[in-house]
């Protein structure tokens, strides 16, 4: 049995309930998630998440652009696939025609080198966004090698904007702000936040629709899951009413063991239909296209890994998640 731990003795806080059908208005961005359809005629497949695996068809090309769906991938535990998951599920949506900003909101930087960007060499990044007035988002965004992927890079520097941003008027909603001028240029933001919850973190929940959270397959999976839904029911509940948890995504799965196989059923056992049907394969594929500073989906493009995401990318827009 995998230890999951609870907040109180309510029920489960995992669940945020999504509207069934939410009233669109033109220009909104799309709504998350709906329930996947299921063809009733063939016998299913059985996915690894132990339920039968819908079909996620390939997305309608876009007419235009924007306005983006913007999505915090969040998990305060470390090294779970935040990074790996925000590149590659961003170049997979990329693949299907979307234009796709990436945020790094991590001071390690670790998705501005995963790009190839030298963000350590740069003098103007998310920071200066963040703690200094006079910036023009524009000019600190960047091109990457991928084609429809643009970054906004970091750098250590964003290790002072916690404490600097604490005596800031709506200190919560400055990194909303900041992207607010180039939301309609996009139709998908990831901003891959660093491993806590703290200010910086609440701000990527503040400007967010939608949170993709990354578990590792291992024994202790869900620890901390229990105080994350925590922070999220109460960023809904204070400064963000539009904030949905798009879905829970089991990382670095091995079919091969029992272990990973119970870890997953304990998460669907948790979340239900929150968790993604699609998994994502432990591979040393993955640290190698980070090492070549690219996606899995140009370095090894036909790899089961790059599938992997190429399916999350679909499954995400069956959802409503993206456009
Ligand atoms: N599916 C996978 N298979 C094998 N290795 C993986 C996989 N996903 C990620 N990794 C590797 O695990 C390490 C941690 O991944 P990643 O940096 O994406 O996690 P993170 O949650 O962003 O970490 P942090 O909390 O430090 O920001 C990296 O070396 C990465 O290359
Ligand atoms: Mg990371």
């Amino acid at each position: 049995m995998v230890p999951v731990e609870e907040t109180s003795d309510q029920e489960p806080q995992a669940r945020i309930d999504v509207p069934g059908a939410p009233d669109v208005t033109p220009g909104d961005p799309p709504a998350a998630p709906a329930a996947p359809v299921v063809d009733q005629t063939v016998e299913p497949t059985i996915g690894p998440t132990g339920r039968p695996l819908p079909d996620f068809p390939v997305p309608a090309p876009l007419a235009a652009h924007g306005p983006a769906r913007i999505i915090a991938m969040c998990n305060q535990k470390g090294g779970v696939g935040k990074t790996t998951t925000t590149i590659n599920l961003g170049a997979a949506l990329a693949e299907y025609g979307r234009k796709v900003l990436m945020v790094d909101f991590d001071p390690q930087g670790a998705l501005s080198v995963g790009l190839g960007v030298r963000a350590h060499e740069l003098d103007v990044t998310i920071y200066n966004l963040l703690v200094e007035r006079g910036h023009d988002v524009r000019e600190v965004i960047q091109p990457t090698s991928v084609e429809g992927v643009d970054i906004i890079p970091a750098n250590i520097d964003l290790s002072a904007a916690e404490v600097q941003l604490v005596g800031e008027v709506a200190r919560e909603q400055i990194l909303a702000r900041v992207l607010r001028p180039v939301e309609d240029d996009y139709d998908v933001i990831l901003v891959d936040c660093q491993p806590s919850l703290g200010l910086l973190t609440v701000n990527a929940l503040t400007a967010a629709h939608g949170v993709v959270i990354p578990l590792e397959c291992e024994f202790f999976a869900m620890r901390g899951v229990a105080l994350l839904v925590e922070t999220i029911e109460k960023i809904t509940d204070r400064l963000n009413p539009r904030l949905q948890i798009d879905g829970i995504l089991a990382t670095m799965y091995d079919g091969r063991t029992l272990h990973s196989k119970e870890v997953v059923k304990s998460v669907v056992d948790h979340f239900g239909d929150q968790v993604f049907h699609t998994v994502i394969s432990r591979t040393v594929k993955f640290p190698d296209a980070t090492l070549a500073a690219e996606p899995i989906t140009t370095y090894a493009a036909t790899h089961s890994g790059a599938d992997a995401y190429r399916q999350l990318a679909r499954e995400l827009i069956a959802r409503g998640g993206a456009a």
